[in-house]
């Protein structure tokens, strides 16, 4: 049976059961704690909470998931793959664990031709969470089973949480065994608490589900958590891996092999011409490319692009993982053209987005293997230099902190180091190497926590909500209200009073301010109340519903305990003029942007406060000034056209349809969303923002610049409104001081320059002859003045003011001049800038003495505090050192005096 038939039939069975189809959402939501994705339930998770009111009580969905913390073992075991589909079912307060059980054992069980999995009793073992008496009832009084042929296990198997703070509870697994050819023989009854690692592959879970009660405040192990409080219901989350049951249904091995998976390893074996069954080295590798793939196609697919951090690090290191994999199988041509259509072919039947945005996928990941095929070549480089460098001390063993930058800073993985350090002989010091990326990483995560802020504990946000309901939020209405203050809060506690000068947090009834989100900048403003007021510094919605101001008292001092109407909140209008010009004229350049690039130039982020906005979106190359240009100009047009600006809501789908722009990463209400346009179709959007009501009322757009940040990813700068003016204003201010400065008009201006830079260069480089011809006029003078020690001509002279570069040169010269008739040394010193230069030369004479540049320039060394070396004909060094280069040029004397 093929996935997609799978697919099919699980929802099919759910929806016959009353619940609501959802489709998968984004691999990318915005959730602080997680990078992807990783389950089913995540989506969801503020139903589970209590957060928000779910708009159904059942529901399924096949989500796509990501999972990288395994990647070392994909393709070694049968089951880790970094990229899976989790089919799943979900309760929310509905029913609980005796119908979630009922509904997967019917579809587990059905026959084949009744729509079910037909798969054979006598193979499947449920686990319970050995404490829950319950379920085990449940299961022998629902499957008939005897309960000594249900495995009882601890907490490791049979107790899931997001691994993260969050919702939680007991599961039941099913799980198939595959038979003796994958594993030893077992005893029902006497597994447990843990499952023994030899049975993982042998008895294959193929379904989760979790009784979802917990409230977890804290995760630090699977056995090791701490449960704050229960969930407000009793919930149903599940989790069936697609790719599992495929290989079952499938009669293959592994998850490598399903339907769609397995072409790109046929392409692979097309390529390489390696055989894939034939040798378990090149199996892996095999399973690496496929799994990697695939993986990598449905993050790009979903907005992330190649970059040194967080997801794009991972995107970068599958990326390259399946690259460098190909290589190991032989095949050193770009890869990626070859095997991205493949799984294309495959995923886009499900995921038709692969298909309609083909053009920026496939740019991005073949952007990527060309810069990681430039990496590979330029740290073979720096890899053969280390590699060399250890052999000549003797040594075998590379050191960490190499490895290290070869990681860090080439994109090296560390199997690639191990591989090419083995081919030259060497070992690794990989402790070290490990040493160094754990500290990385927790400098990225300290980074990480440092950018978000504290993962904020929401109960008591929570208990506001709960006393009071949701604010009354009238930011698209009105720019000031009366209100009157819920919750007064500092350091995360409920105060009764904020004193003069004090930061707190203030919920009010109602309010006009907006709060940051979608990329807008919170509003500022005042609250004012009788014998006082406050400034507001910040606002958030730290839950669905809450609006909370953080204000600081300027006046007087606030009571918690005001009436109703006693305090008047008062957006600054002048900011909010300026957010509406900022946030409508991100939606401009958007749309100018994808006109001028094409649709494939896609927003992957934003920000806009009064007078400025950015916009990040998904581009490889840099863009030209003339593209630039058009862009500022098509935005302009579209202000002085002065189209109306509008919203509306409708549904997610309605929408898609409508053409509106969806971005990535953002999560939406499928049944509710906002739509803002500008011009009807020019510029459609979905949108939380606040915007102008005609074009022209954002003044202008003034684009400052177009940069790179991280690979595949650029960001468009601009100045809007009264900001715009204010920096054309600057430029032509320093217009004028530079006209007045030459005495031209501005048309004048760029020629002018020119001609100013060019004279300059013919200048610098007649100062630069001008110097060199009287360093070496000292030359002639220098090589006469020779002193003969012991039948050597020696040269040692010291040049105050002089760099390495003329030093080389005039030692060089001095060295010509003396020619070859007998023995001669030169060394000459400089001193500049605090640091020694020591070039030493010798003439073919000397060094049949057995004199030896490289042996003076070591001479040398203590005097100047430096080192050097090279050859016995020229050596160079340096120091720090400058007090005592007479001493070091006696040094000279002495060392040839005692040849
Ligand atoms: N959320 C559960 C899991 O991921 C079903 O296994």
């Amino acid at each position: 049976m093929d996935t997609s038939e799978i697919r099919r039939r699980f929802v099919a069975h759910f929806e016959r059961a009353g619940h609501t189809p959802v489709p998968s959402a984004s691999l990318l939501l915005d959730d602080p704690n997680l990078l992807f994705v990783n389950a089913g339930m995540v989506p969801f998770k503020p139903y589970f909470l209590g957060q928000e009111t779910p708009p159904y009580d059942t529901a399924t969905s096949v989500q796509k998931c990501i999972r990288t913390p395994d990647i070392e073992d994909v393709g070694k075991t049968t089951r880790h793959g970094t990229f899976f589909e989790m089919c799943g079912n979900f309760s929310f307060g509905d029913y609980f664990k005796e119908r979630a059980i009922e509904l997967a054992w019917e579809l587990c069980t059905k026959p084949l031709a009744d729509g079910g999995w037909g798969l054979e009793e006598s193979r499947l073992y449920p686990s319970v969470y050995a404490e829950d008496a319950e379920a085990l009832a449940l299961w022998v009084k629902v499957t008939g089973l005897p309960a000594d042929r249900i495995l009882k296990l601890g907490k490791r198997e049979n107790y899931w949480s997001m691994g993260v703070p969050g919702p939680g509870g007991p599961c039941s697994e099913i799980l198939y065994d595959r038979g003796d050819a994958f594993g030893p023989s077992f005893d029902p009854t006497q597994l447990g608490p843990d499952m023994p690692v030899p049975l993982e592959d042998r008895l294959l879970e193929i379904w989760n589900l979790v009784f979802m009660q917990d409230e977890l405040s804290a995760v630090r192990s699977k056995e090791d958590f701490d449960i704050a409080a229960s969930l407000p219901k009793k919930n149903i989350d599940t989790g069936m891996g697609l790719e599992r049951v495929a290989l079952l249904l499938q009669d293959v091995h592994n998850m490598y092999e399903v339907d769609v998976v397995f072409p790109v390893i046929e392409r692979a074996m097309a390529l390489t011409g390696k055989k894939y069954g034939a040798d378990p080295v090149d199996d892996v590798r095999f399973r690496v490319v496929a799994d990697h793939v695939r993986s990598s196609m449905m993050l790009i697919g979903d907005g992330v692009t190649p970059g040194n951090e967080a997801r794009g690090y991972v995107l970068r290191r599958l990326l390259r993982r399946a690259v460098r994999s190909m290589r190991l199988l032989g095949y050193d041509d770009p890869a990626l053209p070859e095997l991205l259509p493949v799984s294309r072919d495959k995923m886009g039947e499900t995921y038709t987005d692969l298909v309609s945005d083909w053009d920026r996928i496939s740019r991005v990941a073949y952007a990527e293997e060309d810069t990681f095929r430039k990496t590979l070549q330029a740290g073979s480089t720096i890899f053969d230099q280390a590699a060399l460098t250890v052999k000549r001390s003797g040594g075998t063993v590379l050191g960490g902190a190499e490895a290290f930058q070869l990681h860090d800073t080439f994109g090296f993985p560390i199997d690639l180091t191990l591989e090419m350090a083995s081919e030259a002989g060497l070992t690794v010091d990989e402790d070290g190497f490990r040493g160094l990326m754990a500290e990385q990483r927790q400098k990225a995560k300290d980074d990480a926590r440092a950018k978000k802020g504290q993962h904020a504990d929401t109960t008591v946000y929570r208990g506001v909500l709960d006393e009071n309901g949701p604010t009354e939020w009238l930011a698209y209405e009105t720019l000031e209200t009366e209100s009157r203050p819920l919750a007064l809060l500092s350091g995360g506690a409920r105060v009764d009073v904020l004193g003069n000068g004090e930061v707190g947090e203030l919920v009010l009834d109602r309010t006009p301010f907006y709060a940051e989100s979608g990329g807008q900048a919170a509003d500022a403003g005042t609250i004012e109340f009788d014998g006082g007021r406050l400034e507001v510094l910040d606002v958030q919605r730290p839950i669905k519903g809450l609006v909370v101001h953080q204000v600081r008292v300027v006046d007087g001092e606030l009571p918690a305990s005001l009436g109703s109407g006693a305090l008047h909140a008062r957006v600054d209008p002048e900011w909010r003029t300026g957010a509406r010009q900022a946030h409508s004229g991100t939606h401009v350049v958007h749309a100018a942007l994808r006109q001028v690039l094409g649709p494939s130039a896609l927003q992957s982020g934003s920000y806009n406060r009064p007078g400025y906005l950015r916009l990040d979106f998904g581009w490889t190359t840099s863009l030209t000034p003339a593209q630039v240009r058009d862009i500022e100009q098509v935005s302009n047009e579209a202000l002085r056209a002065d189209l109306p600006v509008g919203w509306q809501y409708m549904t997610l789908e309605e929408a898609k349809e409508w053409g509106a722009v969806a971005l990535f990463g953002e999560t939406y209400d499928t049944t509710k969303v906002r739509v803002v346009e500008i011009g009807g179709p020019w510029s459609r959007e979905l949108c939380g923002g606040t915007h102008v009501e005609h074009s022209s009322q954002i003044g202008t757009v003034v684009v400052t610049g177009e940069a790179s940040v991280g690979s595949g990813n650029r960001r468009i700068e601009a100045f809007t409104g009264v900001e715009g003016f204010a920096y054309l204003a600057r430029e032509r201010d320093v217009v004028g001081q530079l006209t007045s400065l030459l005495k031209i008009q501005p048309q004048d201006l760029v020629p002018r320059v020119a001609d100013l830079v060019e004279r300059l260069r013919a200048a610098e480089k007649e100062i630069e002859k001008a110097r060199l011809q009287q360093l070496l006029a000292g030359g002639a003078e220098l090589a006469a003045a020779a002193t003969d020690v012991d039948g050597v001509r020696v040269v040692a002279h010291r040049v105050d003011g002089a760099g390495g570069g003329d030093v080389r040169t005039l030692a060089l010269d001095v060295r010509g001049r003396l020619g070859n008739d007998a023995p001669g040394v030169v060394v000459v010193l400089g001193a500049a800038d605090g640091k020694v230069s020591v070039v030493a030369a010798l003439n073919e004479a000397a060094q049949a003495r057995g004199l030896s540049a490289n042996d003076l320039v070591r001479a040398v060394g203590p005097f100047v505090g430096g080192k050097g070396g090279g050859k016995a004909d020229v050596a160079q060094g340096g120091g720090t050192d400058t007090s005592r280069l007479d001493e070091a040029l006696a040094a000279v004397t002495a060392a040839v005096a005692g040849s």
